[in-house]
């Protein structure tokens, strides 16, 4: 079914965001989103009359622990995660860390990890590190003619020792999105867990975990909307292998893995998402949300942002000098996360120009260091990355376009 996205819908969700009635036009997206109303609402609400300790027997603690309860459920439900656990963090950096700290403690010498060189340093650096155990790390390498880590490299590489695959859904400088469920596939087939990096991939398109059939799937919940942390879901059985890092007599998971315990004001305001996540389903704020109304909401963002990126990719297209670092054209696979490099200008030049307008962007390499020294690209001037999300409009990026006129001379 195709949505047809008016102006007043666009208009109507942008009015949930307060931060978008200033000049400023939000293009860096990928390094972090707005968040509406609803979920500023719910920490400053629960900040000036709930916050308390969890755990204790009064009242108002006993709203406290619902609370963190809930956001858990919530972030569950919105990940497709039944079958397994979401635990809280400050970052999917953090997350991930403590991911490859508990594998330490389970992994044998000698067995292996793939990492594929699209990701972020973030699904990259703690698997490297495991090389201190003994664990031998596998590249799974990216083609820099079609920016593709292949299927036929990655069966090249898996074997009876591999005992992990982590590799990004999108990854945050491409923008394609990858099969997940045949990557996951084959790594089972070899008996290998994967590790998924959903960053790129979660403010654009629902998330189907446990669909998808994977062992673990992180993202930051302050690129999708929310509050500055992070959520990894676990599936049961993964889950099962590994003690967390939490005190010796907490055994209760997620807490087991949650050193310390998640922000709760974070928490209040990750419940507010399910409530802006009703307006872009168009449903009443007191209804039930279902998978299949969170689902409906991706997909009214996604029809959001697909003229646009389709726009910008058709102007960097016409420029002789620009080269797309990613797929150059739009497709239902594409996020509108796209970079690009320029023949004669450093992506610095370029965007010392644009921070002179109101318009956001960056230029980089983003924390996937390695893949920009797959491209060759000095990792130091990296890209120019533009990042766009459903709030976004077509004007704004003829505003954008406007600069870059002058950028790109
Ligand atoms: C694809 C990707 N993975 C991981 C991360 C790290 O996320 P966090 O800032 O939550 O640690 C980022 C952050 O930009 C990212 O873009």
């Amino acid at each position: 079914m195709t949505i047809e996205v008016s102006t007043d819908l666009r208009e109507r969700l942008r009015s949930h965001f307060p931060a978008l009635a200033s000049d400023t036009v939000f293009l860096e997206n990928a390094g972090g989103s707005q968040v509406p109303v609803q979920v500023a609402d719910r920490i400053h609400s629960y900040l000036l009359e709930s916050y308390v300790q969890l755990g204790a027997g009064y009242e108002l603690s006993r709203r406290s622990t619902d609370l963190v309860h809930r956001a858990h459920d919530f972030v569950r439900h919105l990940m497709g995660g039944e079958g397994g656990e979401v635990i809280l963090g400050a970052s999917a950096s953090s997350l991930l860390q403590m991911l490859a700290d508990c594998y330490s403690k389970v992994l044998e010498p000698g067995q292996e990890v793939i990492v594929a060189q699209t990701g972020h340093e973030a699904n990259v650096g703690p698997w490297t590190r495991l090389e201190r155990c003994g664990i031998r790390t596998r590249w799974w390498e990216m083609d820099p003619e079609n920016f593709v880590c292949s299927l036929k490299q990655l069966e090249d590489l898996l074997s009876d020792r591999t005992a992990l695959v982590a590799f990004p859904h999108v990854s945050n400088l491409l923008g394609e999105i990858v099969d997940v469920r045949q990557i996951t596939a084959l790594a089972h087939d070899a008996g290998a867990r994967v590790v998924v990096d959903g960053v790129a991939f979660a403010p654009h398109r629902a998330m189907h975990v446990a669909d998808w059939g994977v062992d673990w799937y992180v993202y930051s919940t302050y690129k999708v909307y929310g509050p500055h942390m992070a959520a990894l879901w676990g599936h049961s059985d993964a889950l099962g292998e590994l003690t967390g890092p939490n005190h010796f007599f907490i055994h209760e998971v997620p807490y087991q893995f949650e050193l310390g315990g998640p922000s709760h004001e974070g928490c209040a305001g990750l419940l507010g998402l399910a409530d802006y996540l009703k307006v872009v389903a168009g449903l009443d704020c007191t209804a039930n949300l279902s998978r299949s109304d969170i689902e409906q909401a991706f997909e009214v963002m996604t029809a959001c942002e697909r003229p646009l990126q389709a726009r910008l990719l058709e102007y960097l297209g016409s420029k002789q000098a620009v080269r797309i670092v990613g797929p150059a054209g739009d497709s239902p696979t594409r996020v509108g996360t796209i970079s690009f490099v320029h023949s004669e200008k450093t992506s610095r030049a370029i965007t010392e120009v644009v921070d002179r307008s109101t318009v956001a962007i960056r230029h980089g390499h983003m924390y996937a260091y390695r893949l920009c020294q797959a491209l060759e690209l000095d990792p130091d001037d990296g890209v120019v990355r533009v990042s766009l999300v459903h709030y976004n409009t077509l004007e704004e990026i003829e505003r954008l376009i406007e600069v870059l006129d002058r950028a790109l001379v």
